[in-house]
């Protein structure tokens, strides 16, 4: 008997039977517009960094994007409200899929015109950490004609391509599922998420 059926229940159960789920409206469109007004804001002030790969951290032509991690000791108000529901979010796949999912880390992402991430899983070499991979999006008024959709990889060799719609969050089993980002006409703006799991030698 569930006398409090969870809004998150229906993603549990999604992220059980297929590996990765599309959830539209994760939050309302004014919240998501102050995600998307910052990490504008951020862009124009020079606060993101490209983004490097691998252990050696180096520069890179996989991707494109340039970043900026969320400080869990000095969120905006903006980010508070997206890290509260993910947080509430990570609770419940604890709770009904008993997956030891023990933090998030996040980061704003740009990837300016052209720019794409090429095939790759988030599992990183040297990590187990990362279990659920979580991407939300900013853009107002995407068109499919903008391209940039992240392309995500099936086990049975085929593939679904995911627009970056504002509101819209992707989930996905970290381990299990290759993706990449194809280049787009105009700037693209997300928020991409990784709940963790406590592996040996972490802080927790
Ligand atoms: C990543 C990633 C996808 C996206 O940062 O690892 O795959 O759509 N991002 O921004
Ligand atoms: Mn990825």
């Amino acid at each position: 008997m569930n006398t409090h059926p969870s809004p998150f229940h229906d993603i549990a159960t999604a992220l059980t039977n297929e590996g990765w789920c599309v959830v539209a409206d994760f939050l309302s469109s004014a919240r998501t517009q102050a995600l998307a007004d910052e990490c504008r804001a951020m862009r124009a002030a020079h606060q993101l960094t490209p983004a490097r790969v691998g252990a050696l951290r180096t520069a890179t032509p996989l991707r494109g994007d340039s970043t900026h991690w969320f400080q869990a000791d000095a969120l905006s108000a903006p980010q508070q409200v997206f890290t509260d529901r993910i947080d509430a979010l990570r609770m419940v796949l604890n709770r009904e899929l008993m997956l030891g999912l023990v933090e998030c880390e996040s980061h704003y992402a740009v990837y300016p015109p052209g720019a794409g991430y090429s095939r790759h899983l988030d599992r990183l070499r040297d990590s187990d950490a990362r279990v659920v991979s979580a991407v939300f999006y900013l853009n107002e008024a995407w068109q499919t004609a903008d391209g940039g959709a992240l392309r995500l990889y099936l086990a049975d060799g085929s593939s679904r391509d995911v627009f970056p719609h504002a509101g819209t969050l992707l989930l996905f089993l970290s381990a299990q599922f290759e993706h990449e980002v194809l280049p787009a006409t105009r700037e693209r703006m997300s928020i991409a998420c990784w709940m963790r799991q406590r592996t040996p030698g972490s802080m927790f």
